[in-house]
């Protein structure tokens, strides 16, 4: 049984992302929360993860961003009584999926919009991923003190853009220029001298149109609270952190195939969401990052690497606190540990204090660009094989190889991640690889309860199949006329665009 104050530390975690569109404010954001937690002490010390295109070459944005990344990955302080983590999301949305798998292991989310902006696509992106796993959204709408839209036009477009009901927790005195401090909503207009007339009409509207606050609501992530302010100018921060640890919600039961794992089980559980390698080629290490799903996670103690069917235990496990690693003796469910690993780990592996657990959820999504990989040195074909699979362990693409002929296709959400490949590859494989351009549309898995539907299918279609890295079978639709005729014409057949169905 888990103690009393060990049941206390995981219901005081609260484990969330900022997302937002680029540019929008996420690292301003991020840092001011870092300045109240006491956990940095001057504004500057985030550094923002975003990679730009810029005159520089590319890679060389990829390397300083791996290393900015390393130290911002999972953000610790403590603030209130609260224990807070926040989890980074890459801004480039070439790595879509990586921002994807960090939301499968936080309790919520905190979205930034630019007031002037309203929803962006990239918003609007990552609300389908928290609709689909019932996330808890708070929204900051950021960028008060410059002339933007109406606040209530904003929330009409998070309504209508994000599909979510949204409720006011502050209120704006004032736009732009004048933008100079927010009020709480819920105090109403009774006894608010300081309103002005505007601001009173604005609060008998909100109390006419917008539902009360119901934190049910909220955690079942039908119901958006909104908040006003400027990261920037440090305006509605601390109302928005108030808010949040308060009503927020420690970590969450996680699904896995077997059964549902609560936080406050004696057994610890986690699974791995992502893997960093180390910048340096001559140290082939990587950091695994776990979320702890249940009960306590302890250095030294024996736990099972379940797809290894093997016990492993850690002696170097590290937190993160504000922005240092540290090794610890212990961490709780809500908790992040980087555990050092030299290749046992992939993505969405499961450690256990011994249960055969698969935890569910780390879907991979149809990749949206294809390319050959070919060797371009015969003599390193060892070593393109060993870069290949491990970056694929590492999620940083998907591969394909063709039922036809055996031709490896690398699948990726943009452009980047293909530079990034080829890059590592030189660089930590000591590998070189070639691209050759593909036309390719979509690439589904397919499933069918009617077994001679599906070999026929397979029979029919076999230039167009290919072997996901499991091993399943997935079609590779060269058009969205082939796609849609096969979907015509196999009707039994169920075409997926995740992983996971
Ligand atoms: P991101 O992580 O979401 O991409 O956004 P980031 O915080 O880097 O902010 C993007 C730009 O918007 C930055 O300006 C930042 O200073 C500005 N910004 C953030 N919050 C506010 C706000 O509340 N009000 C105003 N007026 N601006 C805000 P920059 O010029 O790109 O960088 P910098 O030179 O200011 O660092």
């Amino acid at each position: 049984m888990l103690t009393n104050s060990e049941q206390q530390e995981i219901l005081r975690r609260r484990t969330f992302a900022i997302v937002s569109h680029p540019d929008a404010g996420k690292t301003t954001l991020t840092e001011k929360l870092l300045l109240y937690g006491g956990a940095i002490h001057v504004a500057g010390a985030v550094k923002s993860n975003k990679i730009k295109r810029t005159a520089t070459s590319d890679w060389m944005e990829i390397e300083k961003q791996r290393g900015i990344s390393v130290a911002t990955s999972v953000m610790g302080f403590d603030y209130a009584g609260y224990h807070i983590n926040i989890l980074d999301t890459p801004g480039h949305q070439d790595f879509a999926e990586d921002t994807f798998r960090t939301l499968t292991a936080v309790d919520s989310v905190i979205i930034v919009i630019d007031s002037a902006k309203g929803v962006e696509t990239q918003t609007r992106r990552l609300m389908e991923v928290c609709r689909m796993r019932k996330t808890p959204v708070m929204v900051f709408m950021n960028k008060m003190d410059r002339e933007g839209k109406d606040p209530f036009d904003l929330m009409d477009d998070v309504e209508q853009e994000l599909g979510i009901t949204v409720t006011p927790i502050s209120w704006a005195h004032g736009q732009g220029v004048k933008f100079e401090s927010v009020f709480a909503v819920a105090d109403g207009i009774a006894g608010r001298e300081p309103l002005s007339d505007k601001e009173k009409a604005d609060m008998e509207l909100i109390e006419g149109v917008y539902p009360v606050f119901d934190k049910e609501a909220y955690l079942r992530g039908d119901l958006a609270p909104v908040f006003y302010g400027s990261a920037y100018k440090t305006i509605g921060v601390e109302e928005l952190l108030k808010f949040f640890v308060e009503n927020a919600p420690s970590p969450r039961p996680v699904e896995a195939v077997e059964r549902k794992v609560d936080p406050m089980e004696d057994g610890f559980t986690g699974f791995c969401f992502k893997i960093h390698a180390n910048m340096d080629p001559n140290h082939r290490s990587c950091i695994a990052f776990f979320k702890i799903c249940s009960g306590k996670f302890e250095r030294n103690v024996y736990y099972k690497h379940v797809r290894k069917d093997q016990q492993m235990r850690f002696s170097a496990p590290t937190c993160f606190m504000a922005q240092k690693k540290e090794t610890v003796d212990e961490a709780y469910a809500g908790d992040i540990v980087g555990l050092p690993d030299t290749g046992n780990f992939k993505i969405g592996d499961t450690l256990t204090a011994g249960e055969n657990l698969h935890f569910k959820g780390l879907p991979s999504f149809s990749p949206e660009m294809f390319k050959y990989i070919e060797n371009a040195d015969p003599m390193k074909q060892k070593q393109l094989d060993k870069g290949i699979h491990q970056l694929m362990d590492e999620g940083v693409a998907q591969l394909f190889v063709s039922q036809l002929n055996g031709r490896k296709i690398i699948g990726t959400v943009g452009q980047l991640q293909f530079e990034v490949i080829q890059y590592r590859l030189e660089h930590e494989y000591n590998a070189k690889c070639r691209w050759e351009n593909m036309a390719m549309y979509k690439a589904c898995w397919i499933e069918s309860d009617d077994e001679e539907e599906l070999a026929l299918f397979k029979k029919r279609k076999a230039q167009y199949l290919a072997f996901d890295k499991e091993g399943r079978d997935v079609f590779m639709a060269d058009s969205a006329y082939v796609l849609s005729m096969a979907q015509n014409d196999y009707k039994h057949i169920k075409f997926h665009f995740t992983s996971e169905f």
